[in-house]
């Protein structure tokens, strides 16, 4: 969603700050804009256009140049996307300019104020208000930090702020409160950003804000503060990322290149977490001792998206080799229905970004009322990661692209490690915590396999792409995976996908099946591969178009098409079997001329509700 990247220091700080904004393009966005401060009082200098950077870059005025500078790229919640919402938003003194990621819940009692003050708005943002509310704090406080302070404690709501003044050409100020805000130290410069990804390329040296905090970066270094203007010492940290991570790399989509990344990312994830000694897998991060774990008499997964899909992959995972039961909920939905805690459950969040509302909430809600909550995350340092009692990092790496490829697949391998953990501390045998530790340790291997046959399920996506529908069908640890294929090929092709369970179609919906509605068929050689073998007879005895992901023993005829997946144990069929239906939805979309990398309408780390 929103991003916010700044500059103070002796360099132009417009291309670096446009660049950063680059970086972020990938969170979603439809519209940008930049301050810089040209010195002195009435110095600030503004441009904002809709659409994308491209479009600022290039209607930019010549004399748009200095430091401080801060740019935003807005994701619209309150109005419209267009030229007048768009970031940085001026104070009715003309002094201050901000940008703003987050959303402030009491901006109506904020506008009844200012409109007491004589105080009208230009534009239908919540943003606004905050820049006002800092230029009547000036009024009486001459320190600028006193100013935004003063002003923040009459907000209400989620924020992340970079501010430029006026009158102090010489710093920028930022405010976090439950949106990410991440200091950049240079030699003689410092950056801001609400994502490191948009600042690596400078500096590798970060300081991550916590809420409440607030900070004045000048290019000699920064201070912090509470809101009540206690001092903070805060110790900066070295970020292992590579600027090369948000690069393309000679690939045409990031979602291209990150699938291909996924042997690697699998490989990262169970790195030194194998305990060959016991057959098990050391997690070192969920912070519960071993009597804690065998307590624990239900698992809760909660996440949205792809996420919430891969937390049911876990499910599977923790109650078949734990034999604990698990469930998996959208937590979008979760907060809303004034959960009973489960005294005895353990509670997991899942989430890539560590960033989405809907999840943060559940685990605010959830912490609130007295439970024990993990968090399956990609981004380190994030606010879910922050605000829950331990858990595991997948370590995927950085995911550019909207749609997730290999943060789902590196979460499905987090979860099967904590099944492994959670099995082996009761009954899970040490023969069977081998099976699937050896079994986790091939996959690596097996998905460049998988990745090998492009070639083929190229020639597959530009069939199903030809059609207006398509369903996608798998029976019990294979829904998920058909779930997830339905969503992805939705939201990088634009392909209306329904995901059944494959056993439901015959209890209403195949009466859609016919020659246009191809059905993508998930179907391991398992337990259940009889019974998924009828299905594929009565939706051929109907003229449905199959396309199976299958292991090789299915029989050719029952398909038109069949993608044959390597053999893996049955509990981590669905991992791989999610490989070729994600790139079976990047070739749709790719045969389709969407954008793949940011569809339309979405965003990558969803921060509103
Ligand atoms: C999936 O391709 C989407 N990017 C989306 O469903 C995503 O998984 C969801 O918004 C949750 O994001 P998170 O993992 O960052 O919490």
């Amino acid at each position: 969603m929103c991003g916010i990247v700044g500059y103070v220091g002796t360099r132009d700080g417009v291309p670096i700050v446009l660049e950063g904004l680059q970086r972020l393009e990938y969170r979603g966005y439809d519209s940008a804009g930049i301050a810089v401060v040209g010195g002195g009082k009435g110095g600030l200098k503004l441009h904002k256009a809709k659409g994308r950077i491209r479009d600022l870059q290039s209607s930019l005025p010549k004399r748009l140049k200095g430091a401080p500078t801060i740019g935003h790229t807005r994701w619209a919640t309150h109005g419209a996307p267009n030229d007048v919402n768009a970031h940085p938003h001026v104070d009715f003194s003309g002094r201050f300019a901000i940008v703003h990621n987050g959303i402030i819940e009491n901006a109506p009692q904020i506008k009844e104020r200012l409109a007491a003050e004589g105080i009208e708005t230009t534009s239908e943002t919540d943003t606004e208000l905050v820049a006002h509310l800092i230029g009547l704090a000036a009024r009486e406080h001459d320190d600028p930090m006193a100013a935004v302070r003063a002003a923040l404690r009459r907000v209400e709501g989620a924020y992340g702020l970079a501010i430029v003044d006026a009158e102090h050409p010489d710093r920028v100020i930022v405010a976090r409160l439950g949106s990410p805000i991440v200091l950049g130290l240079g030699d003689r410069e410092m950056y801001v950003a609400s994502d490191v990804g948009a600042i690596v390329r400078h500096t590798k040296q970060v300081v991550h804000l916590e809420d409440g905090e607030i900070a004045q970066l000048e290019p000699d270094g920064f201070t912090t503060q509470t809101l009540d203007a206690r001092p903070v010492q805060k110790v900066s940290e070295l970020v292992d990322l590579d600027a090369a991570d948000y690069d393309l790399g000679g690939y045409e989509h990031f979602l291209r290149k990150e699938i291909g990344e996924q042997p690697e990312a699998v490989e990262r994830c169970i790195s030194g977490r194998i305990d060959e000694r016991f057959s098990t897998v050391k997690l070192g991060g969920l912070n519960l001792e071993p009597h804690e774990l065998r307590a624990i008499k239900r698992v809760h997964i909660l996440g949205c998206g792809s996420a919430y899909y891969s937390g049911e992959v876990g499910a599977h995972l923790i109650e078949s080799l734990a034999r604990i039961p698990a469930t998996a909920e959208a937590a979008s939905e979760y907060r809303y229905r004034n959960p009973v805690i489960d005294p005895n459950g353990l509670y997991i969040a899942v989430s890539q970004s560590g960033e989405t509302a809907d999840t943060l909430a559940a685990v605010e809600e959830l912490t609130r009322k007295g439970a024990r909550v993990l968090g399956v995350i990609n981004q380190v340092g994030s606010a879910i990661a922050r605000s829950n009692n331990g858990g595991i990092y997948i370590h995927a790496g950085p995911e550019v692209s909207v749609a997730s490829s290999k943060s789902f697949t590196s979460t499905c391998i987090a979860f099967a490690m904590l099944a492994v953990h959670l099995g082996r501390i009761r009954d899970l045998s040490p023969a069977d915590g081998d099976r699937v530790i050896t079994a986790l340790r091939e996959l690596p291997a097996k998905i460049a396999a998988i990745l090998e046959q492009e070639d083929q399920i190229e020639e597959a996506a530009g069939w199903l792409a030809q059609f207006e529908n398509a369903m996608f069908i798998g029976r019990v640890r294979g829904y998920p995976i058909a779930r997830e294929g339905a969503q992805k090929i939705k939201e990088v092709a634009y392909l209306h996908a329904e995901a059944y369970q494959a056993a439901e179609l015959k209890h209403g919906p195949l009466a859609l099946i016919c020659p246009e509605m191809p059905v993508v068929a998930v179907v391991a050689d398992d337990e259940l591969a009889e019974k998924q073998r009828s299905t594929l007879h009565e939706i051929k005895a109907r003229q449905g178009p199959i396309l199976a992901i299958a292991h090789e023993t299915l029989p050719t005829e029952l398909a038109e098409r069949t993608i044959v997946v390597p053999r893996t144990e049955p509990e981590l069929d669905p991992i791989l079997m999610n490989i070729p239906l994600q790139l079976l939805a990047y070739h749709a979309a790719r045969a389709l001329g969407r954008d793949i990398d940011k569809p339309r309408n979405l965003a990558k780390s969803v921060t509103v509700e």
